[in-house]
């Protein structure tokens, strides 16, 4: 049993989940030893790096922490990012998360590789639900999960498209290869037949995405779609040609290259290029509300969180959720105090030192 008092900071999580995990469960997801850490090590090195300047004597007396993410109201900038099988780090899985995210106020993003279902999490949860989609080879498939999402009243599609299937090191590989144990249930179950031999859904997923690929999900929803993988100026230029109502600057928190720049950094060329012109959000590495300030300085419309989300998930199945975000809620709104910002809609650039 959790008690929450006991945790104060995203890190008190992080320490009780490598208690909890078996090490290769901890290594293969969070980072081990070697080259293949190296992205998710320059997400936080972003983060450090980058030092806040900060205003007094602003007067600010109340706070806004609302805003709205592609027209969903959050009562908070930090949603819940799209973290597989989360049933593997804790029983209440997504059921559990989105139950943490619908009381603090903010987003779930449900993930294609979810134990739930599309409808038993609309059923459990009554706060604001996305649908994270890796894009799959059969069309069909796309089609009725999307449908499906739709009609259960989420409320956007996010389309994952720096990760097509492909483990990213060698050590994920076998990883998967050893746990074909966790059926992604929104097809398993509600499709069946389509669910290869292997039992492996990955498989599913499609290996060379396109733009026309993108483009064929607006005749299939009305929901505004975001794609999660940015981590180009020239892709994201390319999101605002194709019409997409936002964009996510995110590697995968580290799961995907290896010899990557921190998505902080990234962040502040994409929307110095394209942030008129698209909502941004970005993801990795927010670990504390001084992280979400930052990003929201380089521009971000929110953040979405992995590890801030399963950590704490694993810690404490969804009380545990309940408290990280709480944690950041905290954070966050002092971080805005001492920098003398009153609304996370208006956080100025020139909050930010860069450092580079
Ligand atoms: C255990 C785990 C599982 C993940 N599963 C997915 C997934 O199924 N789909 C996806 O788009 N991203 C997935 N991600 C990536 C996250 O959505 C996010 O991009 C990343 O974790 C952000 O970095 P952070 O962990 O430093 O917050 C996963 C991340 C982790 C840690």
């Amino acid at each position: 049993m959790l008690n929450s008092e006991n945790f104060s900071s995203i890190g008190d999580f992080e320490r009780q989940a490598i208690a909890n995990l078996p090490p290769h469960l901890f290594t293969a997801w969070f980072g081990g030893p070697g080259h293949e850490h190296q992205a998710a090590i320059a997400n936080r090195q972003a983060f450090e790096r980058t030092r806040l300047v900060p205003r007094v004597l602003s007067g600010i007396g109340e706070q806004t922490l609302s805003t709205t993410v592609v027209g969903t109201r959050v009562e908070l900038p930090v949603l819940l990012g799209a973290v597989g099988g989360q049933i593997r780090f804790h029983s209440d899985g997504e059921i559990g998360s989105s139950r943490a995210a619908a009381a603090a106020g903010t987003v779930f993003t449900l993930p294609t590789g979810a134990h739930f279902t599309i409808e038993e999490v609309a059923d459990a949860s009554s706060g604001p639900k996305w649908m994270q989609l890796y894009y799959l080879a059969d069309d069909e498939l796309n089609k009725l999960l999307v449908q499906r999402a739709e009609a259960a009243g989420f409320k956007a599609l996010l389309v994952t498209v720096d990760n097509a299937g492909i483990s990213s090191s060698e050590r994920l590989a076998r990883f998967y290869r050893g746990s074909r144990t966790i059926p992604w249930r929104n097809l398993t179950e509600t499709i069946p037949g389509k669910v290869p031999a292997s039992g492996d859904c990955f498989e599913l997923v499609h290996r060379h995405v396109g733009w026309k690929d993108i483009l064929r999900l607006r005749k299939y929803t009305s929901l505004p779609i975001l794609v999660k993988g940015i981590q180009s100026v020239a892709d994201a230029k390319l999101c605002v040609e194709h019409g997409l109502n936002g964009l996510i600057v995110s590697n995968h928190g580290g799961h995907a290259l290896h010899s990557l720049r921190g998505t902080l950094d990234t962040l502040v060329d994409v929307v110095d290029a394209v942030g008129s012109q698209i909502e941004v959000l970005m993801d990795g590495g927010v670990r504390s509300g001084e992280d979400v300030l930052k990003a929201l300085a380089a521009g971000a419309r929110a953040v979405l969180i992995g590890r801030g989300l399963i950590w704490p998930l694993t810690a404490g199945g969804q009380e545990g959720v309940e408290r990280a975000l709480a944690i950041l809620r905290t954070e966050l709104s002092r971080a805005m105090r001492l920098s003398g910002v009153g609304n996370v809609a208006e956080v100025p650039r020139e909050l930010l030192y860069l450092g580079r």
